[in-house]
Protein backbone atom coordinates (compact mmCIF):
# COMPACT_ATOMS: atom_id res chain seq x y z
CA UNK A 1 0.00 0.00 0.00
CA UNK A 2 1.39 3.47 -1.05
CA UNK A 3 2.58 5.75 1.67
CA UNK A 4 -0.34 8.31 0.85
CA UNK A 5 -2.96 5.41 1.22
CA UNK A 6 -1.80 5.01 4.08
CA UNK A 7 -2.31 8.06 5.89
CA UNK A 8 -5.31 9.32 3.59
CA UNK A 9 -7.29 5.80 5.76
CA UNK A 10 -5.20 6.57 9.15
CA UNK A 11 -6.43 10.65 8.92
CA UNK A 12 -9.99 9.08 8.02
CA UNK A 13 -9.99 6.96 11.05
CA UNK A 14 -9.13 9.91 12.71
CA UNK A 15 -11.81 11.75 11.58
CA UNK A 16 -14.37 9.26 11.96
CA UNK A 17 -13.33 9.58 15.82
CA UNK A 18 -13.70 12.73 16.62
CA UNK A 19 -17.14 12.55 15.07
CA UNK A 20 -18.42 9.75 17.51
CA UNK A 21 -17.10 11.81 20.13
CA UNK A 22 -18.90 14.78 18.74
CA UNK A 23 -22.03 12.64 18.75
CA UNK A 24 -21.76 11.20 22.26
CA UNK A 25 -21.49 14.45 23.76
CA UNK A 26 -24.34 15.76 22.05
CA UNK A 27 -26.22 12.40 23.23
CA UNK A 28 -25.53 13.94 26.84
CA UNK A 29 -27.72 17.12 26.57
CA UNK A 30 -26.32 20.55 27.33
CA UNK A 31 -28.47 20.49 30.05
CA UNK A 32 -27.09 17.69 31.37
CA UNK A 33 -24.05 18.84 31.18
CA UNK A 34 -24.86 22.14 32.78
CA UNK A 35 -26.18 20.30 35.51
CA UNK A 36 -23.40 18.14 36.61
CA UNK A 37 -21.22 20.73 35.78
CA UNK A 38 -22.80 23.29 38.40
CA UNK A 39 -23.20 20.19 40.35
CA UNK A 40 -27.21 20.53 40.26
CA UNK A 41 -26.50 16.93 40.31
CA UNK A 42 -26.28 15.66 42.93
CA UNK A 43 -27.45 18.90 45.10
CA UNK A 44 -31.11 19.25 44.13
CA UNK A 45 -31.50 16.30 42.04
CA UNK A 46 -30.09 12.91 41.35
CA UNK A 47 -30.53 12.62 37.89
CA UNK A 48 -30.54 15.66 35.66
CA UNK A 49 -33.38 16.22 33.08
CA UNK A 50 -32.39 16.06 29.16
CA UNK A 51 -34.64 19.51 27.75
CA UNK A 52 -34.26 22.77 29.03
CA UNK A 53 -37.21 24.67 30.10
CA UNK A 54 -37.90 28.59 29.01
CA UNK A 55 -37.78 30.63 31.26
CA UNK A 56 -38.31 34.50 30.39
CA UNK A 57 -38.65 37.48 32.68
CA UNK A 58 -40.77 40.66 32.08
CA UNK A 59 -37.26 42.72 32.44
CA UNK A 60 -36.24 40.77 29.40
CA UNK A 61 -33.56 38.58 30.42
CA UNK A 62 -33.67 34.66 29.81
CA UNK A 63 -32.39 31.58 32.14
CA UNK A 64 -30.00 29.79 30.29
CA UNK A 65 -28.24 26.46 32.09
CA UNK A 66 -26.00 28.99 34.57
CA UNK A 67 -26.11 32.48 33.12
CA UNK A 68 -25.72 34.83 35.22
CA UNK A 69 -28.47 37.26 36.08
CA UNK A 70 -28.87 39.91 38.77
CA UNK A 71 -31.70 40.01 41.68
CA UNK A 72 -32.87 43.08 40.15
CA UNK A 73 -33.34 41.41 36.80
CA UNK A 74 -35.63 38.85 38.23
CA UNK A 75 -37.88 40.14 40.65
CA UNK A 76 -41.00 39.40 38.89
CA UNK A 77 -42.56 36.42 37.86
CA UNK A 78 -41.26 35.01 34.56
CA UNK A 79 -43.34 33.30 31.64
CA UNK A 80 -42.42 29.51 32.02
CA UNK A 81 -42.83 27.07 28.83
CA UNK A 82 -41.91 24.04 28.59
CA UNK A 83 -42.89 20.67 26.21
CA UNK A 84 -46.33 19.57 27.74
CA UNK A 85 -49.22 17.28 27.02
CA UNK A 86 -52.22 19.15 27.22
CA UNK A 87 -54.09 16.27 28.83
CA UNK A 88 -51.48 15.95 31.55
CA UNK A 89 -50.74 18.20 34.87
CA UNK A 90 -47.34 19.16 36.29
CA UNK A 91 -45.34 20.36 39.22
CA UNK A 92 -43.13 23.60 38.62
CA UNK A 93 -40.64 24.30 41.02
CA UNK A 94 -38.08 26.96 41.40
CA UNK A 95 -35.34 26.53 44.24
CA UNK A 96 -32.13 27.55 45.44
CA UNK A 97 -29.88 25.05 47.07
CA UNK A 98 -27.51 27.73 47.81
CA UNK A 99 -29.04 29.24 51.24
CA UNK A 100 -27.47 31.14 52.78
CA UNK A 101 -24.20 30.70 50.80
CA UNK A 102 -22.74 27.74 48.66
CA UNK A 103 -20.19 27.03 50.91
CA UNK A 104 -22.27 26.38 54.21
CA UNK A 105 -25.91 25.41 52.61
CA UNK A 106 -27.67 24.72 56.39
CA UNK A 107 -30.94 25.92 55.15
CA UNK A 108 -30.74 24.06 51.45
CA UNK A 109 -33.17 24.25 49.59
CA UNK A 110 -35.09 27.56 49.98
CA UNK A 111 -37.89 27.58 47.82
CA UNK A 112 -39.39 30.03 45.53
CA UNK A 113 -41.73 29.08 44.02
CA UNK A 114 -43.88 26.00 43.66
CA UNK A 115 -46.83 25.40 41.52
CA UNK A 116 -48.61 22.11 40.98
CA UNK A 117 -52.14 20.65 38.83
CA UNK A 118 -50.58 23.02 35.96
CA UNK A 119 -52.94 21.52 33.16
CA UNK A 120 -50.65 21.50 30.04
CA UNK A 121 -47.91 24.81 30.89
CA UNK A 122 -50.78 26.89 31.63
CA UNK A 123 -49.08 28.25 35.02
CA UNK A 124 -51.59 30.63 35.78
CA UNK A 125 -54.19 27.94 35.78
CA UNK A 126 -52.44 25.72 38.43
CA UNK A 127 -52.60 25.89 41.91
CA UNK A 128 -49.55 27.66 43.55
CA UNK A 129 -48.53 25.89 46.96
CA UNK A 130 -46.07 28.58 47.46
CA UNK A 131 -45.87 32.08 45.63
CA UNK A 132 -42.90 33.20 43.30
CA UNK A 133 -40.06 35.25 45.27
CA UNK A 134 -37.17 36.30 43.69
CA UNK A 135 -33.37 36.26 44.31
CA UNK A 136 -32.10 37.65 47.76
CA UNK A 137 -29.45 36.15 48.09
CA UNK A 138 -27.35 37.86 51.42
CA UNK A 139 -24.43 40.14 50.82
CA UNK A 140 -20.98 38.35 50.22
CA UNK A 141 -22.16 34.94 50.24
CA UNK A 142 -21.52 34.44 46.33
CA UNK A 143 -23.26 33.06 43.74
CA UNK A 144 -26.55 31.02 44.28
CA UNK A 145 -27.81 28.25 42.16
CA UNK A 146 -31.65 28.77 41.42
CA UNK A 147 -33.09 25.88 40.16
CA UNK A 148 -36.39 25.34 37.98
CA UNK A 149 -37.42 22.08 37.31
CA UNK A 150 -40.76 20.48 35.65
CA UNK A 151 -42.38 17.44 36.82
CA UNK A 152 -45.26 15.52 34.97
CA UNK A 153 -47.89 14.15 37.81
CA UNK A 154 -49.06 10.81 37.38
CA UNK A 155 -52.15 12.25 37.53
CA UNK A 156 -54.46 15.10 39.31
CA UNK A 157 -52.96 15.42 43.28
CA UNK A 158 -54.17 16.90 46.17
CA UNK A 159 -50.97 19.10 48.15
CA UNK A 160 -51.44 19.25 52.04
CA UNK A 161 -48.54 21.72 52.18
CA UNK A 162 -49.17 24.95 53.37
CA UNK A 163 -49.90 27.84 51.02
CA UNK A 164 -47.12 30.42 50.99
CA UNK A 165 -47.13 34.16 50.11
CA UNK A 166 -45.14 36.23 48.76
CA UNK A 167 -45.00 38.45 51.83
CA UNK A 168 -43.47 36.03 54.40
CA UNK A 169 -39.98 34.15 54.35
CA UNK A 170 -41.75 31.52 56.56
CA UNK A 171 -41.60 27.81 56.02
CA UNK A 172 -39.13 28.49 52.68
CA UNK A 173 -35.84 26.84 53.41
CA UNK A 174 -34.89 23.39 54.41
CA UNK A 175 -37.22 22.18 51.41
CA UNK A 176 -36.07 19.30 49.41
CA UNK A 177 -38.09 19.18 45.56
CA UNK A 178 -36.49 15.42 45.47
CA UNK A 179 -38.35 14.56 48.92
CA UNK A 180 -41.38 16.16 47.54
CA UNK A 181 -41.02 14.46 44.18
CA UNK A 182 -40.85 11.45 45.93
CA UNK A 183 -44.07 12.19 48.13
CA UNK A 184 -45.99 12.59 45.29
CA UNK A 185 -44.54 9.91 43.04
CA UNK A 186 -43.51 12.36 40.47
CA UNK A 187 -40.48 10.10 38.97
CA UNK A 188 -37.48 12.37 37.09
CA UNK A 189 -37.96 15.97 36.12
CA UNK A 190 -38.50 16.02 32.56
CA UNK A 191 -37.16 19.46 32.22
CA UNK A 192 -34.76 22.03 34.06
CA UNK A 193 -32.99 25.25 33.74
CA UNK A 194 -31.26 27.41 36.41
CA UNK A 195 -29.19 30.92 36.51
CA UNK A 196 -27.04 32.10 39.32
CA UNK A 197 -27.08 35.28 40.93
CA UNK A 198 -25.30 37.45 43.91
CA UNK A 199 -26.60 39.95 46.14
CA UNK A 200 -27.53 43.67 44.73
CA UNK A 201 -29.19 46.46 45.72
CA UNK A 202 -32.64 45.08 44.85
CA UNK A 203 -32.09 42.22 47.73
CA UNK A 204 -33.13 45.09 50.79
CA UNK A 205 -36.35 45.70 49.09
CA UNK A 206 -36.97 41.94 48.80
CA UNK A 207 -36.15 41.26 52.69
CA UNK A 208 -38.47 44.44 53.50
CA UNK A 209 -41.40 42.57 50.89
CA UNK A 210 -41.13 39.21 53.48
CA UNK A 211 -41.26 41.14 56.80
CA UNK A 212 -37.44 41.38 57.13
C1 LIG B 1 -47.26 39.25 45.46
O1 LIG B 1 -48.42 38.52 45.11
C2 LIG B 1 -49.53 39.31 44.74
C3 LIG B 1 -50.68 38.40 44.47
O2 LIG B 1 -51.10 37.80 45.65
C4 LIG B 1 -49.18 40.13 43.53
O3 LIG B 1 -50.25 40.99 43.20
C5 LIG B 1 -47.96 40.97 43.81
O4 LIG B 1 -47.56 41.62 42.61
C6 LIG B 1 -46.81 40.10 44.29
N1 LIG B 1 -45.71 40.93 44.67
C7 LIG B 1 -44.49 40.73 44.23
C8 LIG B 1 -43.49 41.75 44.62
O5 LIG B 1 -44.18 39.78 43.52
Amino acid sequence: MGCLLRLAIVLLLAEGTMVNFRVLSRAMSSVARAFEGHGVVPDVVPKAPTTDIKVKYPSGVEVNLGNELTPTQVKDVPTVTWNAKPESYYVLAMTDPDAPSRKEPKFREWHHWLVGNIPGNNVAAGETLSQYVGSGPPPETGLHRYVFLVYEQPGKLTFDEPRLTNRSGDNRGGFSIAKFAAKYNLGDPIEGNFYQAEFDDYVPILYKQLGG
